[in-house]
């Protein structure tokens, strides 16, 4: 019984099987492993949804697995090659070596019963209704501030204006003065808040003027540099899908400004017979998209995003940069 004969039997195993080393390399995955999860031996094995989600003091680690007595049996998520969560039962077990070398070898298998995917279904419906009463309400408080807050801050600034007209005294001339800066600072918030949070050229001119628009604003604020080409033509996306777009967009420039330093973003849109394509490029300091240290919600809430609208969205990145993140939406 040599060595073939042993991978043979291993890649017939009813279970995938991994063996990675502490640092988290693969070093073995049998044939099933790989088809389940589109893995390869030396990748680093990515951390599973709960482990993305620990809340760690100090160094402590972040993958459950490398505890000195990490759980034998769970079940978790684990991203594929393309980034997408499925779920697995999984049982480890630790092996150390006479040379000192500990390694950890994982048999990880699709749950028998549905019950994981009901909930995660339901659980992604949650996401998607909580987006949608989300963009309702944030329609609402753009309406607020715009119409009414806005309105009664211009107002006052106008009321200022008048009273310095009957003012002689230097001293209250420059209160006057110093209020009226900040009412015009207030006033410029209120509107690029309001912008930020609907855009209503979005409704009235659609994505490419409401990008216009946004990048305008972005490049102020941000003082980042933009080159955008957008080329629909009148291929119209329905309506949701350009707000579900706009928003990845938001998301993808927040995040190329927060997390990457990125001083040049480019976006592209570009329609064919069926689809608009898209791409958003940054030249920040990128980040391993297959083992993110931190998440928050942004990128689920992206994928989501697409989802709802049949599209999708992929992520191209590696630590050094640059990040490109790009994806499809179909015409109905
Ligand atoms: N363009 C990018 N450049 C560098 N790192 C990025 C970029 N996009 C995402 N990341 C990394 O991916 C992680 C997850 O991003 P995500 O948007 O999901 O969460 P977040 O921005 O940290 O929080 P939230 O979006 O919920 O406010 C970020 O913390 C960051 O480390
Ligand atoms: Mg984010």
């Amino acid at each position: 019984m040599d060595g073939l004969w042993m991978k043979t039997v291993l890649d017939h195993a009813p279970v995938g099987i991994v063996v990675m080393d502490e640092q988290r390399v693969i070093h073995f995955m049998n044939e099933r492993a790989q088809e389940m999860t589109n893995w390869r031996t030396g990748d680093t094995f990515p951390h599973c949804l709960y482990c993305q989600a620990r809340e760690l003091t100090g160094d402590g680690e972040q993958c459950i697995l490398a505890l000195d007595d990490p759980l034998p049996v769970f079940q978790t998520q684990l991203p594929n090659h393309d980034g997408d969560y499925e779920i697995y039962d999984v049982r480890t077990d630790k092996l150390t070596f006479p040379d000192g070398n500990t390694y950890m070898i994982l048999a990880l298998h699709r749950p028998q019963s549905t019950q994981g995917n009901d909930q995660l279904k339901v659980e992604r419906l949650l996401v998607r209704e909580t987006m949608r009463v989300q963009e309702v309400e944030r329609k609402r408080i753009a309406r607020e501030l715009h119409d009414h807050i806005g309105q009664s801050v211009y107002s006052i600034f106008l009321g200022v204006q008048g009273m310095k007209n009957h003012l002689s005294d230097p001293k209250y001339m420059n209160h006057l003065r110093t209020m009226e800066t900040h009412l015009e600072q207030t006033m410029d918030d209120i509107k690029l808040l309001s912008k930020e949070l609907r855009p209503q050229v979005l409704d009235s001119l659609g994505l490419c003027k409401a990008l216009q628009v946004a990048v305008t604003d972005w490049q102020t604020t941000y003082g980042v540099q933009f080159e955008v080409d957008c080329e629909i033509f009148n291929k119209e996306l329905f309506k949701d899908a350009e707000l579900q777009l706009f928003r990845v967009m938001q998301e993808a420039v927040r995040n190329a400004i927060r997390h990457g330093q990125a001083r040049h973003i480019t976006i592209r849109l570009q329609a064919d017979e069926t689809s608009l394509r898209y791409e958003i490029i940054d030249n920040g300091q990128g980040f391993d998209v297959h083992n993110l240290r931190n998440t928050g919600l942004g990128l689920f809430h992206m994928k989501e995003r697409m989802k709802m609208v049949r599209g999708d969205v992929k992520w191209d990145s590696r630590i050094g940069g640059p990040t490109r993140i790009y994806g499809h939406i179909p015409f109905v």
